[in-house]
């Protein structure tokens, strides 16, 4: 997924420290936001996936996680309390995609909102497009693109007769900018960005929204795994600081719960119009470009 670039990274935490001044956000306050709403989340056992189940549920929602992971997925249903339940999934089948949507509508009458948080990252060596092992850019493609369509198709197929519901599906940076994530990766989430957009028309149709989120770095096992393999065991907080080396927005770091947060806003009625979006949660990185060109007493006439 992370794609390492010539250019040296200053690993160090900022010299003003301004990375430890990051907001921190009260899980405190909830309004019901989703009161009533049920979700079904794949990749639900883990990471941004497990924070917007929790961030879900604390809104009101009842839950179901989908993971591949039997194990994590049963202790993180577990940890999220009664309002949540477990279904092993693996998302490349498509059969056991649909059977994860059928349980949630069984068990509570109905799905509003069918999160696709499912993912993989694939090798972090796969930058070099003359060397690609299509064998693993498949593995990527399946999971990432091929399983985040078969969540949308298997909620559309009972969200449509609701003519009611709000599907998200997670691309990342790497789907927005060239040169950010391997090339596996990358094409996957391009991809999936796509795939909102290719398919929202058809959606708003039947009354269901489609939407997408693209988060910036954040720690979760995924990722911790991706800088394991690149630098070795180096720690949580060296790991930290590596993020806040490349992010772009003083003073904030980019957490879990902010991709959870943008769920939840997708998930709402708030978001009631909202359709076919993008939903960038990357601090500004994408926005923007420098143009360095050079002082002009470097211009020698
Ligand atoms: N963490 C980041 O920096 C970041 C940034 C941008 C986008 N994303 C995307 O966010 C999503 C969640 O990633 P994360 O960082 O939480 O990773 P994670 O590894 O913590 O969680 C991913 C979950 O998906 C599950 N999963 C993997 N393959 C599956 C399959 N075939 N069927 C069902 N479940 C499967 C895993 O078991 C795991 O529980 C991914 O789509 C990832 O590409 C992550």
């Amino acid at each position: 997924m992370l794609r390492l670039v010539s250019r040296r990274v200053a690993v160090a935490g900022r010299k003003d420290g301004s990375w430890q001044k990051r907001v921190k956000f009260s899980t405190a306050v909830r309004s019901g936001r989703l009161e009533g709403k049920v979700a079904l989340v794949t990749g639900g056992a883990s990471g941004l996936g497990k924070a917007t189940a929790l961030e879900f549920i604390q809104e009101g929602a009842s839950v179901v996680l989908a993971d591949v992971n039997a194990q994590l997925g049963r202790q993180a249903a577990q940890q999220l309390g009664p309002k949540a339940e477990f279904v092993e999934c693996d998302v490349t089948v498509e059969p056991q995609v649909a059977e994860a949507v059928d349980f949630a509508v069984v068990r509570h009458g109905r799905l509003d909102i069918m999160h696709n948080s499912a993912g993989i990252a694939g090798p972090p060596t796969a930058t070099d497009v003359a060397r690609l092992d299509l064998a693993s850019f498949d593995l990527v493609m399946g999971v990432n693109v091929r399983g985040t369509l078969a969540g949308v198709k298997h909620a559309a197929r009972v969200m449509s007769p609701a003519g009611a519901g709000s599907i998200i599906c997670v691309s990342s940076i790497s789907g927005l900018m060239g040169g950010l994530g391997t090339h596996p990766y990358a094409i996957s989430k391009f991809a999936v960005a796509g795939m909102v957009r290719s398919l929202a028309g058809d959606l708003c149709r039947r009354g269901v929204r489609i939407n997408c989120i693209s988060p910036f770095v954040t720690l979760t096992p995924l990722v911790v795994d991706q800088f394991t393999q690149l630098y070795g065991d180096v720690g949580r907080q060296r790991m930290e600081q590596i993020v806040d080396s490349v992010s772009e927005l003083r003073g904030a770091r980019s957490e879990e719960m902010d991709v959870a947060k943008a769920a939840v806003y997708l998930a709402s009625d708030e978001s009631k119009y909202v359709s076919g979006h993008n939903l960038v949660v990357d601090g500004g990185f994408t926005s923007y470009k420098h143009l360095n060109l050079p002082m002009p007493e470097g211009i020698n006439p």
